[in-house]
């Protein structure tokens, strides 16, 4: 582990914190931790930091102008000690009891209430460590879903660090694919599986779900709503007559666009956490 970091904060809020924090790590960011108005990126020290700032503020200068006043704002940059770097960053991950079975939690710290299904998620470069409003929102329609009987099998589609396909499964869900086209993603994923002892019962993929041929009594999409759009026609085929499809990753007035999409679905239930919507899509029989 280097012995100082960079932190970047930058105030940003809403959705522009997803893109900001895709930039980041594509520019070498080995963390991005985001908050109410602002997001903090860590990068070992070892980058380069004098080509490495201008491209960060040119990218935010061109974000500014897309995005309304007070979306981006300033940003700060500080060399940070590895020790305080390591308590800082850890602080920021708590345990979350999410819907009335899940506690998701870092692996420093193993609660002792075993009364939930314990989800172990070790923060890294993958999307997905229960803390977004889309991930809560998606565990709690799984908890729902899965709660008289866990349906055989299920299907995940952007598993990021894999924290769905992990709550299914600990629910009872016997099979789970979990597709991801990010090799990140898919290597975060892997090492949260061995940490919660599931290697085998879920099976990790890049392929694209275009490719899938088989039929899911469940399917969890959390993306971004141009994939949504776009994969609309294959998702809903993955989906078994009466089976349910959850979809997050939407914005509240992006609704509409996506059920024009998803024809034979109808809407059985809507979860909204501020300006994202999550759906529950029942698929006709
Ligand atoms: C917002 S994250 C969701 C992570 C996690 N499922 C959750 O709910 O927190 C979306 C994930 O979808 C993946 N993704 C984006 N486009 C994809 C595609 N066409 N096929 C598969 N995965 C995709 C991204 O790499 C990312 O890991």
């Amino acid at each position: 582990m280097p012995a100082r970091w960079l932190e970047l904060s930058v105030q940003a809020r809403g959705p522009v914190q997803d893109t900001i924090s895709n930039f980041l790590v594509e520019n070498g960011s080995t963390g991005v931790v985001c908050g109410e108005r602002s997001l903090r990126a860590f990068f070992p020290e070892a980058v380069d930091d004098g080509a490495l700032r201008p491209v960060v503020r040119h990218y935010l200068r061109g974000l500014r102008d897309i995005f309304p006043d007070g979306f981006v704002g300033r940003t700060r940059w500080r060399v940070i000690a590895e020790r305080n770097w390591h308590d800082g960053w850890r602080d920021h991950f708590k345990p979350q009891k999410i819907g009335k079975r899940f506690l998701v939690t870092p692996p420093w710290i193993r609660p002792k209430d075993t009364r939930r299904h314990t989800v172990l998620i070790e923060p890294a470069m993958a999307f997905g460590t229960g803390t977004h409003e889309t991930t809560r929102s998606c565990l709690e329609f799984i908890d729902e879903l899965c709660a008289e009987a866990a349906p055989a099998k299920a299907l995940d589609v952007g598993t990021g660090s894999g924290v769905l396909a992990i709550g299914m499964a600990r629910l009872g869900v016997r099979e789970v694919l979990a597709l991801d086209n990010d090799p990140v993603a898919l290597e975060a994923a892997r090492a949260n599986l061995t940490l919660n002892g599931l290697d085998g019962a879920v099976t990790l993929s890049d392929t694209s779900v275009g490719r899938v041929r088989r039929r899911f009594p469940l399917v969890v999409a959390n993306i971004i709503l141009e994939t949504l759009v776009e994969l609309a026609v294959p998702l809903g085929r993955c989906v078994a007559a009466g089976g349910s499809l959850v979809l997050s990753g939407l914005l509240h007035e992006h609704v509409p666009t996506v059920m024009g999409r998803f024809s034979g679905f109808r809407i059985e239930r809507r979860k909204e956490r501020k300006e994202w919507s999550t759906l529950l899509l029942r698929k006709e029989s």
